[in-house]
């Protein structure tokens, strides 16, 4: 099945109360890893980069700036709560990032979103993007956040590249009491 997620609980109807599992992750930007040459690598001047843009598609959330991704990712998560059957969770992976040298905090405001639509957070992991080797790890930044990191350095702004992503587990949070309608006045 291939559509809008923002739509999930209307595409996936027959799985509405079924899932023990729901697992997304948020895209962030337009740009992704894709492959990249530096001059060092083709002995060419300049950056040489290729499937590094999502599709042109209205629908990816990849265009949109932050308060248009987080509405979107809001409705997104509000389908998944609609899909969960009891005790089911929703798992999502995601980092912060950088814009325009500011890190923005996208695994706090995703947790909001979250709370919005009624899911609260039971657990968060901290996933390493690394490589082993012999006795220490490899850092596994994508070549853009290096990129970031050294300019920032240049300018002198002990930027960091982010080696993680964090994986934010929800569950649906208990239902509250039963709100009393208004009385009405006669
Ligand atoms: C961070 S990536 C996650 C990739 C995924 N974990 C995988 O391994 O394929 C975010 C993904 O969300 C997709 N996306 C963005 N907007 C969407 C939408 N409205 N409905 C469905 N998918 C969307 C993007 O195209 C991208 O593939």
């Amino acid at each position: 099945m291939v559509g809008d997620a923002r739509a999930i609980s209307a595409l996936l109807s027959d799985a509405v109360g079924q899932a023990a599992l729901v697992l997304t992750s948020p895209p962030y930007g337009a740009a992704t890893h894709g492959h990249v040459r530096s001059s060092r690598d083709s002995g060419q001047p300049g950056v040489r980069k290729w499937n590094h843009l999502y599709s042109r598609d209205r629908a990816n959330l990849a265009h949109q700036g932050l308060p248009g991704l987080l509405e979107g990712f809001g409705r997104i998560l509000s389908g998944c709560v609609r899909l969960l059957r009891p005790g089911g969770v929703v798992a999502v992976t995601v980092r912060p990032y950088r814009e325009r040298g500011e890190l923005i905090d996208l695994p706090g405001q995703v947790q909001q979103a979250a709370g919005q639509v009624g899911l609260v957070l039971t657990d968060r992991i901290v996933c390493l993007l690394c490589g082993l080797g012999q006795d220490r790890l490899v850092n596994r930044a994508s070549f853009f956040q290096l990129h970031e990191a050294r300019k920032g350095w240049a300018r002198g702004l002990p930027i960091h590249a982010t080696a993680h992503e964090d994986l934010l587990i929800f569950r649906k949070a208990p239902a509250g009491p039963i709100q009393a309608a208004p009385e009405q006045n006669p």
